[in-house]
């Protein structure tokens, strides 16, 4: 089928694009945009050009994939974009929808912009370690100023069509953009056209500030190179004519596509969208209706959780052990409703709305027509399974039943329904309401619609699915464990958890938004520490007196954190300092479980000791079953732990320091450190893999 077509309307021609689902412009679009152009150029009698769209958006953007296929080049859309430009009769684009990164480029070559007033404009390349490169970064400052398009092309945000009009990026809205565009082509035939790049770059008052701030913030991030590339297209475009700027962009846009920070964020880009697909499902599968939601126990997580569903316009109905608690529970839902609209991320009308969304009950009775629950009580085996039993009771037949548990095993809780088939886990992360990952927990009978309905319903309401099987802790909590038993180990050993957290933060190293002793005091040491007792008590866990003895120390000292003022640090207020409690602890530690203190430990090791367990327990998972795909591993770490998303996840980043020095360190530290306990044993699927100097995001459960 032909991408894009000529259509004659009498003597205005009409440039439509038809590639869905976005219309996004691959090689076979750019090929069938230059065929429709001869078309018109040897079309003497029509009078104007319009470009649109069919479906349900402008051009969304590039086609991603195309960027990674050999020998790409931006250059024939580029080329396609002179040609639109240089026409001497008016060309006109009708824009609606979401006008993305390519679309935009397109959009701005044209000599006329209408848009529909709810169209969103923007060129998100950004977030992919790119720039845009079909002249984005020349067009856009000359249109809008040097500070919009630092604005919009650094943080790769796109702005709403008022917007975009007030910045001079589009020239009028309309309802109706298609008329409109047809009006203004045939209106401009008269005059000379407006070409974009015919024009200088706006002076603004303040642009020598904004390219030095440009270049500043582009130092600061030297892991995202793409920052600095943006910065000199801009001076580029306002110090240069327009074909130099468009070299120096070319190159830039040429040489990135190379980056290890460009690879990883398309990485990441592909694997969330492979995360939602279960494998091995009949593509028919019929899913079930979820039109209501019970929440079953109103903590933390059951009102984060309560929000995120009444935000997507659910009916929620709140079941709390009694009047008190659930009173308790929707104050904390009303709370962080108001603290929405204070800080502008809400209206008043819209927080209403989602109150208005939630009622409450005391009894599972209520709970009888809704099409599915979350369970979110205390995190006591006896009390889920006596919770699961009565919801098997109180539900209708088809409802689906969801635990929240973040250790227990949800094949027991779905046995305790009495319909298992019925029961998968749903682990949301905290604050529920604004963390994207949810990981899904596929149980041992969980049906395969029911596992279905959850990933859409998932995307619905604005989540990253992952699918998970069945261990303690899931994907993400386990690999955690490993990356919290080392930094534990090292602080022991001597290291303090400002060293270790500042490795794990540097981007030089790791990069994580919060290393792990600044993420354990901010999410309660009680509540790490609980869960390790359990685990250990449990007899699942390592038996190992010295096991994360540090974080069950401090738990017994009090020191929980954040929220009591001391945990691994002290805090002046807010701000984190060295304790000499926790160090003093260390020590004493040290000695009762023999543990050799060191003066000092390199940086290298104690990045390697945070970063190659996790790896090794990452191929256990994939190896178990656990999770479906390497993929899915990077995306619950950058989506639920705040690992850099520009490294990949800790699976892309270990292919990337190539796997078999990955093994060669895990032996290394069997060999010094000891490995009585089996911590340093290599998965067999790594030490395979490095053996054969593949890569383990290539593999797959069939290799
Ligand atoms: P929480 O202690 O804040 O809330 C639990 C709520 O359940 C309380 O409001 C309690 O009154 C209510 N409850 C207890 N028994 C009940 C019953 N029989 N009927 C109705 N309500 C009852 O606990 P939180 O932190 O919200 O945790 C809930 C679940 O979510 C646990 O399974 C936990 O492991 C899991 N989880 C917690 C995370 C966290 O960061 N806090 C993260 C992910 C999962």
């Amino acid at each position: 089928m032909t991408k894009a077509t000529l259509i004659r309307e009498g003597t205005l021609g009409v440039l439509r694009i038809d590639n869905p689902p976005v219309n996004a412009i691959s090689p076979e679009v750019t090929r069938d945009l230059d065929a429709a152009l001869d078309v018109f150029e040897a079309a003497g009698d029509l009078e104007a050009l319009v470009i649109e769209c069919a479906g349900r958006t402008f051009v969304a953007g590039g086609d991603i994939a195309s960027f990674s296929q050999p020998g790409f080049s931006a250059a024939p859309f580029n080329a396609v974009l002179r040609r639109i430009e240089d026409q001497d009769r008016p060309v006109a684009a009708a824009l609606f929808g979401t006008v993305l990164g390519a679309g935009l480029e397109l959009a701005m070559a044209a000599h006329i912009r209408v848009a529909h007033p709810a169209t969103r404009l923007g060129l998100p390349e950004i977030t992919l370690g790119l720039i845009p490169g079909s002249l984005g970064t020349q067009r856009l400052p000359r249109l809008a100023g040097l500070a919009t398009a630092w604005r919009m092309i650094s943080t790769g945000k796109p702005v709403d069509a008022q917007a975009a009009l007030d910045a001079g990026i589009v020239d009028t809205l309309d309802d109706d953009p298609a008329g409109a565009a047809r009006a203004a082509a045939r209106a401009g035939a008269s005059r000379p056209v407006r070409r974009t790049r015919d024009l200088t770059v706006p002076a603004g008052e303040d642009d020598t500030a904004v390219l030095a701030a440009a270049r500043e913030e582009a130092a600061a991030k030297p892991h995202l190179p793409a920052l600095t590339a943006a910065a000199d297209c801009l001076a580029a475009a306002a110090e240069k004519p327009f074909d130099a700027g468009e070299r120096v962009e070319a190159d830039h846009f040429a040489r990135l596509l190379h980056t290890p920070a460009s690879r990883a964020l398309r990485h990441i880009f592909f694997a969330e969208r492979a995360a939602a697909k279960i494998p091995g499902l009949p593509p028919d599968l019929e899913r079930r209706e979820v039109r209501s939601l019970g929440i079953v126990g109103v903590g933390t997580m059951g009102a984060g959780i309560a929000l995120t569903f009444a935000r997507a316009g659910f009916p929620v109905t709140l079941i709390e052990s009694d009047t008190e608690a659930l009173e308790r529970g929707r104050g904390h839902i009303r709370r962080t409703l108001e603290t929405s609209v204070q800080r502008g991320r809400m209206t008043e009308d819209e927080a209403e709305a989602q109150l208005a969304r939630m009622s409450g009950a005391t009894d599972m009775g209520a709970l009888s027509e809704a099409d599915m629950v979350i369970e979110a009580v205390f995190e006591d085996m006896s009390l889920k399974l006596d919770v699961a039993a009565k919801l098997g009771e109180a539900m209708k037949p088809g409802a689906i039943i969801a635990t929240n548990t973040s250790t227990l095993d949800v094949d027991r809780i779905a046995e305790a329904t009495g319909r298992p088939g019925d029961v998968l886990g749903t682990h949301f992360f905290s604050p529920a309401h604004i963390m994207k990952l949810l990981e899904v927990v596929r149980g041992r009978l969980t049906e395969p619609e029911v596992l279905a309905t959850v990933m859409s319903l998932a995307r619905r309401i604005g989540k990253v699915p992952v699918v998970s099987g069945v261990c303690y802790g899931f994907i993400g909590n386990r690999m955690a464990e490993v990356y919290m038993r080392e930094s534990e180990a090292m602080q022991l050993e001597g290291a303090t958890p400002a060293q270790i957290d500042g490795v794990a933060e540097d981007p030089a190293w790791i990069g994580m938004a919060m290393g792990p002793s600044r993420m354990l005091d901010m999410a309660g040491v009680d509540v790490g520490a609980r869960t390790v007792i359990e685990w250990v008590e449990s007899g699942e866990g390592p038996q190992d007196p010295a096991y994360r003895a540090l974080c069950r120390a401090l738990f017994e000292a009090g020191r929980h954190g954040q929220k009591t003022g001391a945990g691994y640090y002290a805090y002046e207020g807010r701000r984190p300092v060295p304790s000499e409690e926790t160090a003093g602890l260390a020590a004493e530690l040290a000695e009762k479980h023999g543990v050799a203190r060191r003066e000092a430990i390199p940086g290298q090791e104690v990045f390697e000791r945070l970063l190659y367990p996790m790896v090794n327990e990452a191929a256990r998972i994939l190896e178990e079953g656990i999770a479906y795909r390497p993929g899915d591993i990077d995306v619950v770490w950058t989506q639920g732990y705040g690992f850099p998303a520009w490294r990949g996840g800790p699976v892309f980043m270990a292919d990337e320091i190539g796997l078999p020095e990955i093994v060669a360190r895990l032996d290394h530290y069997a060999a010094t450190l000891g490995n009585d306990r089996g911590y340093w044993d290599v998965a067999p699927l790594l030490r395979e893999l490095a053996r054969r100097d593949a890569r383990l995001s290539d593999w797959r459960p069939q290799d």
